[in-house]
């Protein structure tokens, strides 16, 4: 969607607002019930291995509300950096800290205070010292040019409504030999414009 397109469309400070009071209530109320799956059982859902979470503190797990699993593409490799865009709770960022190990580094990003709050002190209770949360949109990423070589990313460009920009700032990122490992929900026909404007749809 371009600038022009997306700016009759909807107002792009008003959508971000309902985005973080929907991923908020994911993180401090996480048990409440929304309408996509959360927690432990989305992760089992979608094959974390339970190798993956055992170090993780359930405060992470239990506000997780990805689409899919970044690290069935392929587990990350020992010393990579690795950029998690919309860490949210932060679960797959501790993942990827584990498999990535002390030579390693990770930073997630998102643009959600409460859940960047629950990412931290989850990492402090794990006692993870190569991983670090930083506030941001992933359309303007908080990371310098060319420091990953890999980035993930769990359900979150379809909350983007400029993909073209968030795809961007990934490549931006990225070293000229890295990859991506994302999950993400793809439609396949097109939206009406009408499903554009309504904010509750972008929410979920
Ligand atoms: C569906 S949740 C997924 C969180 C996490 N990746 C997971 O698997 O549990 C989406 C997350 O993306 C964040 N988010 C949405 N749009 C964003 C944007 N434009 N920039 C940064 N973060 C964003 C939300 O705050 C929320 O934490």
């Amino acid at each position: 969607m371009n600038e022009k397109t997306e700016d009759k469309l909807l107002d792009l400070g008003e959508l971000r607002e309902a985005i973080k009071e929907e991923y908020k209530q994911v993180a401090v109320d996480p048990n409440q019930g929304f309408h996509f799956h959360t927690g432990r059982p989305l992760a089992v859902m979608l094959g974390y291995k339970e190798e993956w979470l055992e170090d993780i503190p359930e405060s992470a797990i239990n506000s997780a509300a990805g689409t899919g699993n970044p690290f069935s593409l392929g587990e990350l490799k020992p010393g990579e950096r690795v950029v998690d865009v919309g860490c949210g709770a932060g679960m797959d960022s501790l993942i990827a800290s584990q498999m990535v190990g002390a030579a390693g580094q990770v930073i997630g990003v998102d643009m959600t205070t409460e859940m960047l709050d629950k990412a931290r002190t989850s990492a402090q209770e794990a006692g993870v010292e190569n991983v670090e949360f930083r506030q941001g949109y992933g359309e303007e990423l908080p990371v310098e040019d060319g420091w990953a070589d890999v980035i993930i990313s769990n359900g979150v460009l379809n909350l983007m409504p400029d993909k073209m920009k968030g795809l961007s700032e990934m490549a931006r990122v990225l070293k000229p030999s890295g990859r991506l490992q994302i999950s993400d929900i793809i439609v396949q026909k097109t939206v009406p414009d009408s499903g554009k404007k309504q904010i509750d749809l972008w929410t979920g």
